[in-house]
């Protein structure tokens, strides 16, 4: 396995068994608000500081992308987009699906990701052009459902209410009635990486920021998916909207949203 690779599983397991020690430690009430539902706890900052130091002394000229501010720039052409607790709300009502989200990225985009649910143990990673693996030992794909009808998807809601004029809840609506079902879980890095495994079928959500889903979506690539725009056109890393599917699914989802 290559260097960077192995040094970004070896960054995300080290930051699950933070993540997996203070689970349920401090309760409900240790949360600072970064908007009234946005909600960020003392093991976000402290893993993200973590991780942004082990880059930084390891790969001192990368530039570094992190939800929590601790990124700067570097010379290299080389950048870290990171995500340390993808899934805060679950995590501070004991809810196990969370996760922690690598990505290294270079102008053409992800180059590797890398994403990490402490609880369930679960591991995926993968490289652009090399596939992707679940828990190292096993390839990833997307499944094969073709009817969407007996498929099964995954969305989110954004947390910065006021800011968004698509409440994703008619895309909601629309797609609970033509397909088997809906699961909002609430980290959509892991979203991204169930699909990539074929779990999910297809996910969707709006106003993402790119340390939610440069790693997951990279996944999906590697699987075997497509991953777009809800528009089906390439900006999803921008974060207005994204599609990742199966890629047989990709346009008979897309039908059925309503994205800006
Ligand atoms: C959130 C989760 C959630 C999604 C939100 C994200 P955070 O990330 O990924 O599933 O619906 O839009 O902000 O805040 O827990 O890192
Ligand atoms: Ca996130
Ligand atoms: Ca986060």
């Amino acid at each position: 396995m290559d260097e960077l690779l192995e040094f970004a599983i070896d960054l995300a397991r080290e930051a699950g068994a933070r993540l997996r020690k203070g689970y349920g430690g401090s309760g409900r009430q240790q949360v600072d608000y970064k908007g009234w539902r946005n909600l960020v706890t003392q093991h976000d900052l402290e893993v993200e500081r973590r991780v942004v130091e082990r880059i930084s002394s390891s790969y001192p000229d990368h530039s570094i992308l992190a939800e929590e501010g601790g990124g700067h720039e570097g010379s290299a052409g080389l950048r870290w987009v990171i995500d340390p607790l993808d899934g805060t709300t679950n995590y501070v009502h004991r809810h196990p699906m969370y996760c922690v989200s690598i990505c290294l990225e270079d102008d053409a985009g992800p180059l590797l990701g890398v994403v990490y649910a402490p609880h369930l143990d679960e591991l995926f990673s993968a490289r652009r052009g090399q596939g992707a693996l679940f828990n190292l030992e096993r390839p990833v794909r997307v499944s094969e459902e073709a009817d969407l009808s007996k498929a099964l998807l995954a969305t989110g809601f954004a947390y910065r209410q006021g800011e968004q004029v698509n409440t994703n809840l008619e895309n909601w609506s629309r797609l609970s009635l033509v397909s088997r079902g809906l699961r909002r879980c609430g980290a959509a890095a892991l979203d991204l990486a169930y699909v990539a495994d074929g779990r999910y079928d297809a996910f969707w959500e709006l106003y993402l920021s790119r340390w939610d889903i440069s790693a997951g979506g990279l996944l999906v690539q590697e699987a075997g998916g497509t991953v777009t725009d809800g528009h089906g056109g390439g900006n999803w890393l921008e974060g207005t909207s994204i599609l990742a599917s199966n890629s047989l699914l990709h346009n008979k989802i897309m039908e059925h949203l309503t994205v800006e």
